[in-house]
């Protein structure tokens, strides 16, 4: 086992930005051993991103915004979700980066299109059309000179029910209002259970078994985002960390399977609609930045 040495208060700090430890990270350090010490879990230093490193994953944000931008655009009834999978792995190509899903894990396509009772994961394919009244989540990530974003939207295809509707608007008003509760020397059960709570007010539940994610360096780093966590609980938020916001939010029941057939697209098990927002948010030192909406 090695014993990791303790940095002396005048080496060069662990971010690399060529200061004394005592006038870079000393104090930050000493804060998250103090909530570690009350038993919180807290990050790690491979965790805390430098500013150079937010620079470059802001890069790719702007692939992944532009991406979908431009399947807003042009998304319609009357087309299939390979068309869409085509906009996606184009616009991405020409702006110089890689969709990060192509070939991830074994995902056969270079974006997520899930559409209605899908929860997530849905494969783009030429017999899947969009039709009037249906609600799709486009889940796009890229990868820009090594570094991550991920981000999703729903659209809405012609004339959507109100109750459909609601779900969506729902559902990104959840996103937002966990957005809120981001700041440094926070937790991340705080935005847990705003995001929790909305969904719940409105009649609605969230799905449990999967959620958000670190990312940035790589698609998915830790910590893992659930939205059953509770106000004060979970991981202490701090300057520089990195993750999204991805509630799978299901107008009826919370338990959801996986396609036998495919082993990647998830529905809800009783068959009513389910909608998704993701965003991906830098923890500052006053609160939050979004990066990718
Ligand atoms: N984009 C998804 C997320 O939000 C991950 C999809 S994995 C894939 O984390 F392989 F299906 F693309
Ligand atoms: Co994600």
């Amino acid at each position: 086992m090695a014993v990791k040495e303790k940095i002396g208060r005048n080496d060069p700090c662990w971010c690399g930005s060529g200061k004394k430890y005592k006038q870079c990270h000393e104090a930050f350090d000493d804060k998250i051993k103090m909530a570690k010490d009350f038993g919180h879990i807290v990050p790690g230093h491979e965790l805390i991103k430098t500013p150079a490193q937010i620079e470059k994953i802001k890069e790719s944000c702007k692939v992944n915004i532009a991406v979908l931008d431009y399947v807003g655009e042009h998304i319609k009834a009357g087309m299939t979700t390979e068309e869409i999978d085509r906009m996606v792995y184009e616009k991405t190509t020409e702006m110089g980066a890689i969709p990060a899903p192509l070939n991830y894990e074994g995902f056969p396509k270079s974006v997520c299109t899930s559409i209605n009772e899908e929860v997530c994961h849905g494969i783009p394919s030429e017999d899947i059309v969009l039709k009037d009244g249906d609600i799709i989540n486009v889940d796009c990530s890229t990868i820009l000179n090594g570094y991550f974003s991920d981000s999703s939207r729903m659209y809405m295809i012609g004339n959507v029910s109100e109750d459909k509707q609601k779900l969506v608007c729902v559902t990104k008003e959840a996103v937002e209002k966990g957005l809120a509760e981001v700041k440094p020397w926070g937790y991340m059960g705080d935005m847990s259970q705003a995001v929790h709570d909305h969904a719940a007010a409105n009649g609605y539940t969230v799905v449990r078994e999967i959620g958000g994610h670190g990312v940035g360096l790589e698609f998915h780093e830790e910590p893992w985002v659930g939205y059953n966590g509770k106000r004060g609980t979970g991981m202490l938020l701090v300057p520089g960390m990195i993750f999204t916001i991805e509630p799978m939010v299901n107008m009826g029941k919370q338990p959801i399977y996986i396609d036998d057939d495919n082993g990647w697209t998830v529905y809800t098990e009783d068959g009513l609609p389910s909608a998704q927002w993701e965003i991906m948010v830098l923890v500052t030192e006053t609160g939050h930045e979004v990066l990718c909406y």
